[in-house]
């Protein structure tokens, strides 16, 4: 019962963080209808049937205090064809002026601050998902249809604390960076359990593979077939699509423990983890004392790629030069990727040791298999790699043999000379890692200990969330 009554506190005062103020209202909503009309009307003239239409959580009323991102739709009539795209985009960049930056996911869109609001400006079809989309887009505008329908106001406090607590866990956004809970899976699930508690509380018993249906009557086993993910929540406005998608394994399991404990006891630290303070020397410290050994591959980029593609290609490195390790014996523990977004990234690799035996016992095959014994022997009789043997010790042929590589770090460097295309680094990434990268092992990471890498790596060091006593 104490429990309720101090979480009945902790609740008013989350309320009041990201609950947007009279003020802070009015001024979106008189830039968002003022920004409707005006582009509406720009796109008017330009002889295109189309209407700018502002949708997400601006329009849904579930944005979080402070955050100043707005996403204004430019919704097309479906006669046209995708090269109208395009054509509405260029309206809105002589809308803009100056200042905006193109971007390309499956669909081009731009960004641009105006007026001190970040504001995306997306192109898409006026269409019903249900009889083929055009763009990947298209299914927005309805979205904001259905939950203008199904939320009620109140629910607009309970999309607020789930969308703050997902952020403080770490797991709020669908970007690939993330791989977490979109906004708009966050309003789903609301109106589904009815309210922040209620999400936690059904999250707290979820398997894998959950179905969480809305509109009622799925058929849970064919969905689970269908969409094999982790979570499913079938989009109400577009059956064919799992809303919950992007949602990763990690960020999943992340939200299924933190819903746990904070039921059991409810913290704030669960919403604003508590940001210790990081200094260099501890870090160096903690580095020198560990037991492992952490390398670091630290790249310089001058040209960075929009967020969804370079985490994507930090990713896929990170997993590449973690196999390489693994598959040359190094013991990997775990690995991460770190990025500025604008200038550096650094790849960590946590090892049991970054230095292996020089020699090894190898495997041959039963003296009886007498083809493959003589391939054996072929291989490694006169071989240089060959410390002793080959001999045979019960049923098989063994050969003590000599390593190729016995120190992580001279295997990443040699494995990034070519940027590291030949062990399955992407194209893009490569030619810049070609141009210039670092391996670091332990303290050498020192003149790189600063701002938002010194928490990243303090953080891993820890290797726990935040929330975990
Ligand atoms: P946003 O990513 O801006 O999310 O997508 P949001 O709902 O506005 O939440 P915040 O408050 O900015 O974080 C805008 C719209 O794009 C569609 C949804 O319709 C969403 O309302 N969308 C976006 C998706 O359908 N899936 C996604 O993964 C992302
Ligand atoms: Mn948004």
């Amino acid at each position: 019962m104490d429990g309720r009554v101090e979480w009945g506190a902790l609740r008013g005062k989350i309320l009041e963080r990201v609950t947007p103020g009279e003020a802070e209202r009015r001024l979106i909503e008189a830039f968002c209808e003022r920004t409707e009309r005006e582009l509406t009307a720009r796109l008017r003239e330009a002889g295109l049937r189309a209407v700018a239409e502002v949708h997400g959580s601006t329009a849904h009323g579930t944005w979080l205090s402070g955050e100043r991102d707005v996403d204004i739709f430019l919704v097309l009539d479906p006669s046209y064809g995708r090269d109208a795209l395009q054509r509405a985009l260029d309206v809105a960049k002589a809308y803009v002026g100056e200042g905006w930056t193109e971007a390309y996911a499956e669909h081009p869109y731009i960004r641009a601050v105006v007026e001190g609001f970040d504001v995306e400006f997306v192109p898409c079809f006026r269409v019903d998902p249900r009889e083929g989309l055009i763009s990947a887009t298209d299914r927005t505008p309805l979205h904001t249809r259905f939950v203008n329908a199904r939320l009620p106001r109140a629910g607009q406090d309970e999309v607020r604390l789930l969308k703050q607590f997902a952020r403080g866990i770490g797991v709020y956004g669908a970007e690939v960076k993330i791989g977490g809970f979109s906004g708009y899976l966050c309003e789903l699930l609301v109106i589904r359990f009815g309210s922040f508690e209620g999400v936690l509380g059904a999250a707290a018993g979820w398997r894998r593979g959950e179905v969480v249906d809305i509109a009622g009557g799925a058929e849970r086993e064919e969905l689970k077939k269908r969409f094999r993910d982790p979570l499913i929540v079938v989009d109400p406005v577009d059956p064919g699509r799992n809303v919950a998608s992007p949602v990763t394994d990690t960020a999943l399991w992340t939200f299924v423990a933190a819903a746990r404990a904070f039921l059991r006891k409810p913290e704030e630290r669960f919403f604003y983890p508590e940001e210790e303070p990081v200094s260099p020397e501890a870090l160096l410290e903690a580095l020198r004392g560990r037991e492992s050994n952490l390398l670091f591959v630290v790249i310089e980029d001058d040209d960075v790629d929009v967020p969804d593609i370079l985490w994507g290609q930090l990713y896929k490195a990170e997993k590449a030069l973690a196999n390489l390790l693994r598959k040359r014996e190094f013991h990997v523990i775990r690995s991460a990727a770190w990025s500025d977004e604008a200038s550096r990234h650094i790849l960590v690799f946590e090892l049991e040791s970054a230095a292996i035996p020089g020699v090894v016992k190898l495997k041959g095959p039963p003296v009886e298999m007498a083809e493959s014994s003589e391939r054996f022997l072929r291989a490694h009789l006169n071989a240089d790699s060959t410390v002793s043997g080959p001999w045979i010790e019960g049923r098989r042929w063994w050969v003590e043999t000599r390593r190729k590589q016995t120190d992580a770090s001279s295997l990443l460097s040699s494995a990034l000379r070519d940027g590291g295309r030949g062990v399955g680094v992407s194209r893009r990434l490569s030619d810049k890692i070609a141009q210039g990268y670092q391996v670091l092992m332990d303290e050498e990471i020192a003149g790189h200990l600063r701002g938002d890498f010194a928490r990243f790596l303090h953080r891993f060091l820890k290797g726990r969330p935040v929330w975990l006593d």
